[in-house]
Parts: C-alpha cells; sequence; structure tokens
C-alpha cells in the first residue's frame, strides 16, 4: 500500500515537469524574458525553469562565449581549466559535455542565486548575463566527448545497475531511469544524463541532496530520492553510472527543442491530471 500510494504521486510529479513543460511561459512572456541582461529569477524559480532556459539556449550565439571557455575574461576563470577542454570534466568537476542545454542554464542561474552552493562556481558565474548562461549551455550541450569516467567508489555494481534501471520500492526508490532516460542520457531539459558522469562527483551530489545542501531539484524529487538511499547505495549507483558510456552531445542541446505548447505527447506517467496540476 504504502509503495502503491508513492508510485502514484511519483508518477503525478512526474507528469507534472513533463506534460506542464508547454504551459510555463507563453512565447510573449519568453521573448520578453529573452532579453535583458540578468532576469530576476524568482518568477522561474518553478519545475520547469530548465524547461524555459532550454528555449533561451536554442537562440543563443555560442561564439560569443568560446572565449569565455577557452581563456576566461577578466576575473572570470576559463571554464575549460577545470572542467577540461572537451567537457569532460574530472573527479568531483562534473563532465558537462552532452548535459542538456536548459538543465546547464538552470545550474548557472543556480550558482547565481545561491540556490546551489559552490564557492568555485559561484565566483565563476558572477559577471554572466543571462545570454552568456544561456549560450554556455547550449555550447556544452552541443559537444561530443567520450567519458572519462571510471567506477572508482568500490560500489557494488549489481546493486548500482538494480537502481538504475529498477529502483528499490521497499525504500521507496523509483528508478533512476524512469527520470533520466532509458539509458541514463537524460530526458528533454530538466532530466540530466548521469551516464558517464565521474563517480565522486555522482556521489557528492547525492550525499548534498541528502545532506540538504543541495536543494534545487524541482519540487524536491531529488531530495526525496537521496533521502532513502544509504551510503553504500550512493557508491554503488555512482560506480554503476560511471561506468556506462556518455550520452552523445548534441542530441539535447536545445536547436530541435519544440517551442512552448508544440511538445510531444509524455511518454510515460500519463495521467488525466496533467491539463489541471497547479505547478505554480
Ligand atoms: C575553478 C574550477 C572551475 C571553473 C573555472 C569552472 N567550474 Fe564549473 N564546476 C566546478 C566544480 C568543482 C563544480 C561542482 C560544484 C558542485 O558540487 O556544485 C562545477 C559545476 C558546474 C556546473 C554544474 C554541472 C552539473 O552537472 O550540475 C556547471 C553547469 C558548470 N560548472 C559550468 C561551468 C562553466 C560554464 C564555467 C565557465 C564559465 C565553469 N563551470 C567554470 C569547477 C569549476
Ligand atoms: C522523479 C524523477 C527523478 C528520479 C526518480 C531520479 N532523479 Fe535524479 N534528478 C531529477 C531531476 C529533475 C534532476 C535535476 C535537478 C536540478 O535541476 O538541479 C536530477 C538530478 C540528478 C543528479 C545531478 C546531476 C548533475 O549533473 O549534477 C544526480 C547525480 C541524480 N539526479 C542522480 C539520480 C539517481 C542516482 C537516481 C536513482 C537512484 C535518480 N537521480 C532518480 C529527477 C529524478
Amino acid at each position: 500500500m504504502r509503495s502503491f500510494m508513492t508510485r502514484g504521486r511519483f508518477a503525478l510529479l512526474t507528469t507534472v515537469i513533463m506534460a506542464g513543460a508547454g504551459l510555463v511561459l507563453s512565447p510573449g512572456q519568453a521573448q520578453e524574458k529573452a532579453s535583458g541582461a540578468r532576469s530576476d529569477a524568482k518568477s522561474l524559480e518553478k519545475p520547469l525553469a530548465a524547461v524555459y532556459y532550454g528555449q533561451a539556449a536554442a537562440q543563443a550565439d555560442t561564439q560569443s562565449v568560446e572565449g569565455l571557455i577557452g581563456q576566461g575574461s577578466g576575473d572570470t576563470w576559463a571554464c575549460a581549466s577545470c572542467h577540461g577542454d572537451r567537457g569532460q570534466g574530472a573527479e568531483n568537476v562534473p563532465r558537462l559535455a552532452g548535459l542538456p542545454a536548459g538543465y546547464i542554464t538552470k545550474q548557472l542561474h543556480d550558482y547565481a542565486n545561491r540556490r546551489r552552493l559552490n564557492d568555485n562556481m559561484q565566483y565563476v558565474v558572477e559577471g554572466l548575463t543571462d545570454d552568456q548562461m544561456a549560450a554556455l549551455g547550449r555550447y556544452y550541450a552541443e559537444m561530443e566527448s567520450p567519458s572519462s569516467a571510471r567506477p572508482g567508489l568500490s560500489g557494488d555494481l549489481d546493486r548500482g545497475r538494480e537502481l538504475a534501471l529498477q529502483g528499490d520500492w521497499s525504500l521507496d526508490v523509483p528508478a533512476c531511469y524512469s527520470c533520466h532516460g532509458s539509458s541514463g542520457w537524460g530526458v528533454g531539459q530538466a532530466f540530466p544524463a548521469l551516464a558517464g558522469q565521474h563517480p565522486s562527483y555522482t556521489y557528492n551530489q547525492l550525499a548534498s541532496w541528502k545532506s540538504g545542501r543541495r536543494a534545487n531539484s524541482p519540487i524536491n524529487l531529488m531530495h526525496n530520492v537521496a533521502m532513502a538511499l544509504s551510503e553504500h547505495d550512493m557508491r554503488s549507483v555512482a560506480d554503476y553510472l560511471a561506468s556506462l558510456p556518455a550520452a552523445p552531445g548534441g542530441r539535447q542541446a536545445g536547436l530541435d527543442t519544440p517551442a512552448p505548447g508544440q511538445l510531444p505527447p509524455v511518454e510515460r506517467a500519463a495521467s488525466s491530471q496533467q491539463g489541471s496540476a497547479d505547478h505554480e
């Protein structure tokens, strides 16, 4: 009974994010937001922020940030100096290549708004405009780069695979892939790829959600997942995900992101409540 309720709640939450995408902003609002330096993100701190940012990224000019990525500018450090020249990351510095453009852009805003805490990244985003953040999102989303991650946390790969593919309903944990895609390559703009990510980074994020230090996932989805995972489970799933090939870049670059209202039908967690769900 307990897990039946949880499945229902899970399906509803997922539907809100997946199906509500077309409701987040009217095209007029999106255009209004697309101009201007740094928006007041308050109105965007909604489950669908990544979908909105994906729209902005689809229109962004990536050439404008190539200098920022390779050489840095003024007080801003070059992204590549930490994230690698192929966006591959290392250890606690995440792989960025092939993450959804909207997700990346949202994270940059989250650091800027102190919704996500990290000293290095807060310093980095200090001087960035909305347009630059969107262009950085698109740039890394389009980047093609093989995974350089390898399991290294002595996790149990079988247990990790089980959590990824099936979840563990005795713990109220849905399959990671039910949100992050059937190969762990991400879904749309809001659900990032996990496959090929460095295990210590993945582990740290799960531990941060569990402790409440990272609290920026839409409607607390990841907080609820991480709360249920043991230390051993977190190491196991992080190692398993690190053993997989990374998502190919460009797939979710934002270029092919449908405009609001034109999104494809929701593929899972179908529910009649999508029209009336109040996600505001
Ligand atoms: C001094 C090293 C450093 C530099 C320079 C740096 N980053 Fe980071 N970045 C990090 C670290 C460390 C993290 C992980 C922080 C955390 O745990 O929240 C991170 C996290 C991120 C994330 C979150 C990724 C995710 O999967 O959620 C994004 C996006 C990002 N950086 C983009 C950039 C961009 C774009 C630049 C250049 C404008 C940049 N970073 C420059 C070290 C750096
Ligand atoms: C109900 C949907 C849902 C499920 C199930 C789920 N996630 Fe997530 N996850 C999300 C969303 C949404 C985000 C993006 C959070 C944000 O915007 O900051 C996310 C982000 C993450 C991130 C951060 C990625 C990064 O680059 O920083 C990690 C790591 C993660 N999830 C791991 C997992 C693991 C492991 C599981 C399974 C044990 C799992 N997730 C199950 C929805 C989900």
